[in-house]
Order: C-alpha cells, then structure tokens, then sequence
C-alpha cells in the first residue's frame, strides 16, 4: 500500500494527472469548521466557535472577509457542513449470476481528515475482504476500530465457521464494544457498521448503534440491496446498541 508523499511521486512518475478537487465552497466549509476547533483550555482564537448550525453575524464576517462575494446561502451551507462534517464511506458487495464475488470500499468519506490518514477503506482485510468460497464483507464508519480487530475478515472467518451473515457482524461487533468494556459512553462517541454477503445470496448489515435521524435522513441503520429482481430497496441493519436519544 502507498500513501503520502511516496505515493504522489509514484503517481507523478506514471504520468497521472494532478488535479486540485477542494472547491470553493469546500474551502469555506473546512475554514468554518476550524473556527470549533480548541485547545485544552477550550480556547479557539478565532472566534466563538460552533454552538449551533446557523453563523452568529461575528462568525459570518470572519468567512466574509475571506470570501467577500460570498452569499448569505453559501455561508449557511458552510456552517451546516462543519456542523454536521460529512461522512460518505462506500462498502459494496457482489454475487453475480455466475457465482463470482467481489467487493470494494471506498476510500473515506471523512470530512476534515488528519493529513496522512489512511483509514480502514484500502486495508483488505479491515475495510473488505471477499473469499470466493464463503462470501464478503466489509465495513463504514470509523476506521481505527475497524482495523484493531481487522473487521471484514473476522466476519468472513465467521461466516466460514457457520455464523449467519447477520451474527457474524454482530461479533464483530461485540469484540469492539468489549474493547471498551461495554461502556455506553465511551462507545457513544462513535458509529461503525458491517455488512456481509454470504456465497448463496444471505446478506446482513449491522450497526453498533440504533439508527437516528440526521438532518432529515436516516443515517446509518440502513443498506442498499439489490438482488436482480426490479429496484434496489432499502434494508434495515440490525444493531448492538440501541440509541437513547
Ligand atoms: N471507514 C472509513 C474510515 O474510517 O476512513
């Protein structure tokens, strides 16, 4: 695997193009959200942070003095995504009709990363891994849990030694929780989901909490299947944890 400095020097030596993707408006977005950030004191020596998803009129004129042409509705929508910074990771699993597997992730979706982290998405084993004989698996959500009990491969191994799709995720998951002594309120401060597709068709997807309604959808809980028949539909995941608020 690559990352980092070495691995845009291999890409520059095989001609791939550098593109600068960060748009304006995701600029402005991430610059917003630094405003939240603060020391150990709880000092942030911009301004007074993110109590709520709407700018106070101090926070819009530090963006504005940034951006001058800015609209208000830009601004709004910057402070909503680093209200709510995006998430986006994309597991998908495949059967086709000759019997074949495969499976990808994607690499994060992870809005303000650390640069440099790699996270579970490319580490075959941790963020998917498909065995042609048992089924596939793979994980979203956050990475580092995922890849201290290397997720997608303990679920398949599950799976080769009898375990439905569904209980096979929900180990996985009960070895993370125990990681933390089943505390509600260490585990509360993150989400991570599996899914498992197993050889004949069985498939699962499971989520350390119960879902919740964010912003107007419901995020996490659910997954996308599509078996071939008509339109793909929406699955409930089962979950380990059932959220209080
Ligand atoms: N599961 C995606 C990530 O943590 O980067």
């Amino acid at each position: 695997m690559m990352a980092g400095e070495g691995a845009t020097r291999f890409a520059r030596a095989w001609g791939v193009p550098e593109i600068n993707l960060l748009t304006e408006r995701s600029r402005m977005a991430w610059m917003a959200w630094k405003q939240s950030l603060r020391d150990a004191e709880g000092n942030n020596n911009w301004t007074d942070g993110l109590d709520a998803p709407a700018p106070t009129a101090k926070q819009a004129a530090a963006l504005r003095q940034i951006w001058p042409e800015a609209s208000d509705e830009m601004i709004a929508w910057a402070f909503e995504m680093a209200h709510f910074p995006t998430t986006g990771t994309i597991n998908c699993l495949a059967l086709n009709a000759k019997g074949e597997m495969s499976g990808t992730t994607t690499t994060s979706g992870m809005a303000w990363k650390i640069p440099g982290r790699v996270g579970d998405s490319p580490i075959i084993g941790a963020g998917v891994f498909v065995d042609q004989e048992i089924g596939a698996a793979g994980s979203t959500g956050r990475g580092e849990e995922n890849i201290r009990v290397v997720g997608a491969h303990a679920i398949v191994e599950n799976m080769r030694h009898g375990m439905e799709p569904k209980d096979a995720c929900l180990d996985v998951l009960k070895r993370i929780a125990k990681s933390y002594r089943n505390d509600p309120a260490k585990l509360s401060k993150f989400d991570i989901n599996f899914y498992a597709l197993r050889k004949d068709g069985v498939h699962a997807g499971a989520s350390l909490w119960s879902g919740r309604v964010q912003r107007g959808y419901m995020a996490g809980f659910q997954y996308a299947v599509n078996d071939g028949t008509g339109d793909s539909r929406l699955e409930k995941c089962v979950w380990l944890l059932e959220r209080k608020a």
